[in-house]
């Protein structure tokens, strides 16, 4: 039986939830009650939890093959560790990919967050067939996995992808690792909303955090604001930036581009392409797909899910 005809379970694990699900190929068959993360202390607590909910699901489903996890930060896929996550306190050194086999006694496998949300567009989404892709998820986190001669990129330390920590600005803001001008300190959402506050506050306009949300400023740019037009226009130059770096590093064959603001369609993908286009070989572009993602909000888990078949021999 192919891989996407099996069942397994998916986690995606963010700051505020842990989702869990079985899945089979692209489809959520059933969600369990997501564990809140930070609620549960330590990660042994929290595994505990997303335990039990496993557990419950596979008396229900007795064919379950494989469970799969993605964890928001380094995480050593090969070692099945979650070396350390941003924005989850206390996660370090947890031996992950163990404790999801003790607690289900099925097969793991364990990366990055934005690592099983690439794996899904790839093998499953707006990927398939290609070789050579970049995804990006952005939300409040600026996550990435990339796939290079038909691959995911580990790397070394199997921290390779990390294009939220990327620098737009060597003279930029100080970042989580004190990297200057990372991305993600731009796009993530907790910085796009403080910037179009202040936008809004320089053209002597008052708007609240959810006028300011990436749906808020999606409202907005459709009634015509002019400031909130100007935002999709600075998060469009300062992601074709990235891309443009990428593309003249790894020269994949597409973007793929997913998460909360990607969800703003036109009003972010129109500038993105013309940003690149205009920094870009004119040859080059003209072969290179800027795509939004086609998995939406459960990529992670159906990702996840198709690694740990796939890893188990499926
Ligand atoms: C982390 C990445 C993660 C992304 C999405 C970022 O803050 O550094 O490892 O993939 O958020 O959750």
């Amino acid at each position: 039986m192919a891989y996407e005809d099996e069942l397994a379970i998916g986690v995606d694990m963010g700051g505020t939830s842990v989702k869990i699900a079985v899945v089979k190929g692209i489809d959520i068959i059933e969600r369990a009650e997501p564990v809140p993360t930070m609620d549960f202390g330590t990660p042994e607590a929290v595994f505990g939890e997303v335990g039990k909910r496993i557990k419950a699901l596979q008396v229900k489903y007795p064919d379950l093959k494989a469970v799969g996890m993605g964890l928001p930060g380094f995480v050593d896929h090969d070692a099945g560790m979650a070396d350390s996550l941003a924005n989850v306190p206390g996660w370090y050194d947890v031996p992950a990919r163990r404790l999801l086999e003790e607690l289900s006694g099925l097969p793991a496998a364990v990366d990055n967050d934005a690592n099983c949300m690439a794996y899904a567009e790839w093998q499953l989404g707006a990927g398939r067939g290609m070789k050579n892709l970049v995804c990006l998820t952005l939300g409040t986190g600026v996550g990435s996995g990339i796939i290079v001669n038909g691959q995911m990129l580990h790397g070394h330390m199997s921290a390779a992808g990390e294009l939220g920590q990327m620098s737009i600005d060597y003279r930029g803001r100080s970042g989580y690792y004190k990297n200057y001008g990372a991305l993600e300190d731009y796009i993530g959402h907790r910085n796009l909303t403080a910037d179009a506050i202040a936008a809004y506050a320089a053209a002597g306009l008052t708007r609240s955090e959810e006028d300011c949300s990436p749906l808020g400023l999606e409202k907005a740019a459709e009634a015509g604001c002019p400031v909130a037009l100007a935002c999709w226009d600075d998060l469009a130059r300062k992601l074709a930036c990235c891309l443009v770096s990428c593309h003249y590093i790894l020269n994949p064959e597409a973007f793929i581009i997913g998460g909360g603001v990607a969800k703003a369609g036109d009003w972010l993908f129109k500038p993105l392409r013309e940003y690149v286009k205009n920094q870009v070989y004119a040859k080059h572009f003209a072969q290179l797909k800027i795509l939004p993602a086609m998995l939406s909000n459960e990529a992670g888990m159906v990702g996840a899910a198709a690694m740990a078949l796939r890893e188990a021999g499926h």
